[in-house]
């Protein structure tokens, strides 16, 4: 690829910001400054160092978001905000999106990656790859809704946990796990029970876990151990 694409894509700035780098002779390639933009490299094999830092070609990247409300789970939008705005360029570079969606008032655990083969295996429903979420209710959830998430529902069967229920308010707080993820599915499953959902938080899908350490909107890459995971 050419050396200012794979500058670009590695986040060290845009075209003309790297071309500045090649120009002050900061981008050394395989022991040697090299300055022009146009070098093909070879981003597998050759040594590629600016300022001394020895840069690693990554093809997939892997982003840990704690989506706020208010923001869409998609990569362009006219008119909202989208989890791209986010996350940092490298992640724009590298053509990042959503594995799956989010409802805009939803929040919690989103996984982001340019890899299509694990997006579309983490949401295959035959892989059956768990999504945890907390939801507040408006309404006292029971052992006969635990019953109808388990058998009633046309969808896979899904496991409602039931964390507290405040007899007084007639509210309940719930664990809900699924591993299919169809349109507006937690909210549906709840509005059938004859109750509704006031806040919706995923907390896990598959291996991955909101970290607690991340606030509302801020973000992390994977570590070695979740990627192997
Ligand atoms: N189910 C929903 O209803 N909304 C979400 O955002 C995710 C799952």
């Amino acid at each position: 690829m050419r050396l200012d694409k794979f500058l670009v894509e590695s986040g060290l700035g845009s075209r003309s910001q790297v071309k500045q780098l090649l120009k002050k002779g900061q981008v050394w390639v395989n022991g040697a400054a090299v300055t022009s933009a146009k070098t093909q490299i070879d981003e597998r094999s050759d040594q590629i160092v600016v300022d001394g830092q020895t840069l690693v070609y990554e093809k997939f990247v892997y982003y840990l978001l704690n989506k706020p409300k208010g923001v869409i789970s998609a990569t362009e939008d006219d008119r909202h905000k989208t989890v791209l705005d986010l996350l940092d360029d490298t992640a724009r570079q590298k053509e990042v999106f959503p594995v799956g969606r989010l409802d805009v008032d939803t929040h919690g655990l989103l996984l982001l990656t340019n890899n299509g083969q694990l997006s579309h295996a983490m949401l295959s429903p035959k892989r059956h790859v768990a999504k945890v979420y907390q939801a507040q209710v408006a309404g006292l959830m029971d052992q006969a809704d635990v019953e109808r998430f388990a058998h009633d529902f046309t969808c896979q069967p899904a496991q409602l946990d039931i964390l507290e229920r405040d007899e007084g308010a007639k509210t309940s707080l719930v664990r809900i796990t699924l591993s299919e993820g169809k349109f507006h599915q937690v909210k549906r499953m709840v509005l059938v029970c004859g109750k509704e959902v006031t806040d919706l938080q995923r907390l896990s899908m598959g291996p991955l876990h909101l970290d607690p350490s991340l606030e509302l909107g801020q973000w992390r890459r994977l570590t070695k151990e979740e990627m192997q995971s």
